[in-house]
């Protein structure tokens, strides 16, 4: 009975479409495997039992799978800047631009996050706060890509390797070198680490004290909102 009357008081919205919510999950796992991943090429921490038979190429097998999600990573990319700039289903997010640039409604937020106020009223879907810190994460995800094709047409002189060859050279040299390519790529993958928490505990925090399903969305694609919003 509860239920039924505090589903009077909601209306389900739709949130997110199917290929906005299998490119969240399939970037989120490429991210994972990426860090798992590249922390062992950082430190191979573990090695293959010695022996005479030329097999024992742990650290290029592993590598050749990160560069694999590496591509996974960056066809989605693509996809979902598509998404973002050229679909009226996902014009919900280019609104967003709108909260961005309203002084009211950063106000207001602020004023949520520190309990004093109820959420404001928002033309797109995410809040300003939340857009920066979206636009930090990409801005973070470029910077890994173009690391990552330096340092990959290092290891693969075919194909995409050899297209890419001229163009990644040049970036290598603007960056001071391979070493500090290498070193910018694994930082980066610290603030792509810190976003991801950050992202989460927001997810939840959200679910939590806005009581709107917000985490349902990204599996269903629905979101219940309170009425007066
Ligand atoms: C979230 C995304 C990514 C993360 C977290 C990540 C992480 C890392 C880390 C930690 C390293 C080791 C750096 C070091 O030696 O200290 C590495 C190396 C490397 N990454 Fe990535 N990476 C990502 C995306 C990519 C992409 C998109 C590519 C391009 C295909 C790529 C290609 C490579 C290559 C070729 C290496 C060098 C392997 C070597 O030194 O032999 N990575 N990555």
């Amino acid at each position: 009975m509860a239920n039924h009357a505090y589903n009077e008081l909601m209306e389900q919205e739709k949130e997110f479409s199917s290929s906005y919510r299998w490119q969240h999950w399939i970037r989120a796992f490429s991210i994972v495997a990426l860090v798992a991943t590249g922390f062992y090429i950082a430190v191979p921490f573990i090695a293959p039992e010695p022996n005479p038979e030329p097999t024992n190429f742990l650290q290029a097998y592993i590598r050749g799978w990160h560069e694999i999600i590496g591509w996974i990573l960056i066809a989605v990319f693509f996809f979902k800047t598509y998404l973002f700039l050229f679909t009226r289903e996902h014009r919900g997010e280019l609104l967003s631009l709108k909260d961005l640039l309203d002084t009211k409604v950063w106000a207001q937020q602020i004023k949520y996050y520190l309990f004093i106020t109820k959420h404001p009223k928002l033309n797109g879907i995410y809040n300003p706060i939340q857009f920066v810190a979206y636009i930090g994460f990409y801005v973070m995800l470029i910077g890994i890509i173009l690391t990552g094709l330096v340092l990959y047409v290092h290891t693969t002189h075919v194909g995409l390797g050899a297209v890419l060859y001229e163009p990644m050279r040049s970036l290598e040299v603007i960056m001071g070198g391979l070493a500090n390519v290498r070193e910018i790529h694994h930082i980066l993958m610290w603030g792509i680490m810190i976003f991801v928490v950050a992202h989460i505990y927001m997810a939840v925090f959200n679910a939590v004290y806005g009581k709107e399903g917000a985490m349902d969305a990204v599996f269903s694609g629905m979101k219940w909102k309170h009425q007066d919003h």
